[in-house]
């Protein structure tokens, strides 16, 4: 089936299985890598090859992730599920990169992708997997992009999408793709670590393909974000990634992108990566912190509803990923992430909540003199401004006193009459 060097290894006991096997858990329960045998590559050749790839206008390698496909997975082309997916910009901080006494911070857009979130760069090779094994219907649990994401590629590649999201619990813009984009969309009364038990039963009893990140493959495609964003400096490693923490997919697969270049000689240098939490769905950094075994968190709170979780299934490969680059986990407040959401926005860049988590932790890192002034930072931008508007709305109009956050750098509407005066006076010329 799929034909290359590669097998899944259990992260927890280290079992492997066949790559051909259509498994998400190791027998005991600890969840998958997949595995390739680097010692038949050359780094060297490998980053000439990327760079020739650069900048192709048309085909399968013009994606920002099958451009590096030497690492995402080996499939022949007519089973690869693309929607040029990738190839995001990678921003200079500007005004709040001085609100968060940094000099060197950058931003990596992945709201830029073709569904508006980071999650089309797992999913292209998820799907792609799904083709593999020959899946006609596959199926997540979401808190709103994942599901966007994958009823768009299930529905580009002719598979039926079975969407599990928590009732009422999703931002509107995330909702309003998954049944856009075609998606069998099933809330369920409970939270989204209910709807991802549930998943797991419902793939296994009905044979459907199961597309969240606990799927190996989805980390597969994941890691791009990394490679691409080192291509765009010249491979030259910042000192740190940050990045936001949900079910710790994300973070999951930079760890293994920078464990793979370091291993082909790419990369000398490792950047650290700091992950940042929400502090009301934060159970990896009570993990960190505490030094305390991992514990779910029972009712995650916050504004940022793409990381309101609290068992996130990937947290043993995201620690793992922590540890190894010799970063940091932070948790913010909901204060923190709505006032970093302001300044990234006011600064032109803007991006959804959970992805402020990024320039919300870098300020407190550097506030508290973990990160230096001067150190050279990539935040990563997990999802566009768009996807949720109501947050946007509620702080700018300084509504949202009920859950305890305040308009600190509200930019109100102000209403008038159609009048030259009054324009005079509201512009106060
Ligand atoms: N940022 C955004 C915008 C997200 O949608 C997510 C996760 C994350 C950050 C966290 O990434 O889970 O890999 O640690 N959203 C998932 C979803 C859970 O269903 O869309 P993670």
């Amino acid at each position: 089936m799929i034909k290359t060097e590669s097998y899944l290894q259990c992260v927890r006991c280290g079992k492997t299985y066949d790559i051909g096997e259509l498994r998400y858990n190791c027998e005991c329960g600890g969840i998958l890598d997949v595995k390739r045998d680097l010692s038949k590559l050359d780094g060297g050749e490998l980053k000439a090859l990327w760079e020739k790839r650069w900048g192709m206008k048309r085909g399968i390698e013009s994606s920002g992730v099958w451009r590096y496909r030497e690492l995402i997975l080996d499939a022949p082309d007519d089973k690869i599920v693309t929607r040029q997916e990738g190839n995001t910009r990678l921003y200079p901080a500007g005004s709040a990169g001085k609100w968060a006494g940094l000099s060197n911070l950058y931003f990596k857009h992945e709201g830029e992708n073709p569904t508006g979130s980071f999650k089309d760069r797992g999913m292209t090779c998820g799907a792609s997997a799904a083709k593999l094994f020959n899946a006609k219907t596959v199926a997540c649990a979401s808190t709103g992009n994942t599901s966007a994401s994958m009823a768009s590629y299930a529905a580009v590649s002719g598979m039926k999408s079975v969407i599990f999201i928590p009732e009422g619990k999703i931002a509107y813009g995330k909702l309003a793709q998954a049944l856009a984009y075609g998606g069998i969309t099933l809330q369920i009364s409970g939270n989204f670590d209910d709807a991802m038990s549930l998943v797991q039963d419902v793939c296994r009893e009905l044979g459907i393909y199961l597309l969240n990140s606990i799927n190996p493959f989805r980390i597969e495609g994941q890691k791009a974000i990394t490679f691409e964003t080192l291509q765009q400096l010249d491979w030259e490693a910042p000192d740190w990634f940050v990045i936001p923490g949900g079910n710790l997919g994300n973070s999951s697969a930079m760890g293994k992108a920078l464990m793979e270049l370091h291993e082909l000689g790419i990369l000398s240098k490792i950047p650290k990566i700091a992950v940042i939490q929400a502090a009301g769905a934060n159970p990896l950094y009570r993990m960190w912190t505490q030094h305390t075994p991992y514990e779910a968190v029972k009712n995650p709170e916050t504004i940022a509803t793409a990381i309101k979780i609290g068992n996130p299934v990937s947290w043993e490969k995201s620690l793992r990923a922590v540890k190894w680059s010799g970063g940091t986990v932070e948790q913010v407040t909901e204060q923190e992430i709505m006032d970093a959401k302001a300044k990234l926005d006011a600064a032109g860049i803007g991006a959804e909540p959970a992805s402020c988590c990024s320039l919300a932790g870098a300020k407190k890192l550097a506030d508290a003199g973990i990160i230096r002034p001067d150190e050279k930072v990539v935040g990563i931008l997990t999802g566009n401004i768009l996807k949720d508007p109501d947050a946007v709305i509620g702080y700018h109009q300084d509504q949202l006193g009920k859950l305890g956050i305040r308009g600190t750098f509200a930019n109100r509407p102000v209403q008038i009459p159609p009048t030259l005066e009054a324009v005079r006076n509201a512009l106060g010329c």
